[in-house]
């Protein structure tokens, strides 16, 4: 997954950022589309999302969006290289910037300003007005038409201004929506917490009670811990880029653990795959993006397709040491983890 709302990458740096992923058999790219902080995908039926809410990226760096023209040229090259692409929409919460685009979808008819800070968990869409799902019939419409794939995700993290029994509410009534648009729906773990359609899949990202509850109720899993799997946290303390809320997570840290065992109950049959989400609150430009992702991402590559009992972290740093010149010879901005012994 790469965050393209809180800073926005355009067509030719995703281009870039798809061709290295397939290099590892990445074979699907989750895009988180829209946030607080920008809305990045074009809605033709409403303009206002991205000529209003597309503007802005964090800090005050320069926003933009995909037009849908730009979107098919993304989803077709990475088709092109055997990649799925997931489209989210983060619903209800992390929607400052579409409420800052229309007025009318607030609960009080006033619309914010546009955000550019880091804080989560202040929005919320009005869970109460008909309109709030007119709205989201034609984003879902809209976005279904512009997916090859079977998934549409739906975000829901987070939304700690939206009531408990609102949240369940509207993810009810989100859920119809996404199956009438013919796709699967897809969001992060809290989704759990509500009624779900068999075919629904969340994604494990930090309480672990929310993936026992999905064991519980046999919700199908994307496993993705922060602890392990989050390519925005920092490598250690020095790392200049990155958050470390979930700690730090060294190169050895993401490549020495298993889907399987994360989770108590967890059947291998019920594991949809595994993620490594990137967000970029601190990335401006591919080259922090890059820095990242590599060398972590081909462990998490390795453990999605891969057998645990052929991984160890001894042998594995001679293979991954010897990507070293590839990302160099690439142009690659990796970071040179001083515990892999890099060829040079
Ligand atoms: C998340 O990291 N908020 C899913």
């Amino acid at each position: 997954m790469l965050d393209v709302a809180r800073h926005f990458f355009g067509v030719a740096d995703l281009k870039k950022y798809i061709d290295l992923l397939a290099a590892y058999k990445i074979n699907v790219l989750h895009l988180h589309l829209t946030d607080d902080q920008g809305w990045r995908i074009e809605i033709k039926s409403w303009p206002n999302l991205t000529a209003h809410g597309g503007q802005t990226a964090i800090n005050g760096d320069p926003g933009g969006f995909y037009t849908q023209e730009q979107y098919a040229e993304i989803v077709a090259y990475a088709q092109s290289r055997y990649i799925t692409i997931v489209p989210e929409i983060d619903l209800p919460g992390h929607t400052n910037a579409a409420l800052a685009s229309y007025p009318e979808l607030n609960c009080d008819g006033q619309a914010p300003e546009l955000y550019t800070g880091s804080e989560v968990g202040f929005s919320s869409l009005c869970i109460h007005k008909e309109l709030t799902y007119q709205f989201l019939e034609d984003v879902l419409r809209e976005l279904a038409a512009m997916t090859p794939g079977p998934y549409l995700h739906i975000g829901g993290d987070e939304a700690h201004s939206t009531p408990k029994d609102d949240y369940i509410n509207f993810i009810e009534r989100l859920a119809p929506l996404v199956a009438e648009s013919g796709k699967r729906m897809m969001g992060w773990e809290e989704i759990v917490q509500c009624h779900l359609p068999a075919n629904s899949v969340m994604q494990y990202w930090t309480d672990v009670r929310h993936a026992e509850m999905a064991v519980e109720k046999s919700v199908q899993m994307i496993v993705c811990p922060a602890k392990r799997a989050y390519l925005d946290m920092k490598y250690d303390d020095a790392t200049p880029l990155g958050l470390s809320w979930a700690g730090t997570v060294s190169v050895e840290q993401a490549y020495t653990w298993d889907p399987v065992t994360e989770v108590r109950g967890l059947a291998e049959s019920a594991i949809v795959g595994v993620e490594a989400p990137l967000w970029s609150e601190t990335l401006r430009t591919l080259a922090d993006v890059e820095f990242m992702t590599f060398p972590r991402l081909p462990g998490i590559a390795e453990i999605g397709w891969s057998a645990a009992e052929g991984r160890g972290w001894e042998e594995y740093q001679g293979r991954l040491a010897a990507q070293g010149p590839r990302w160099e010879a690439r142009g690659v901005n990796f970071y040179r983890a001083p515990e892999i012994p890099w060829e040079s």
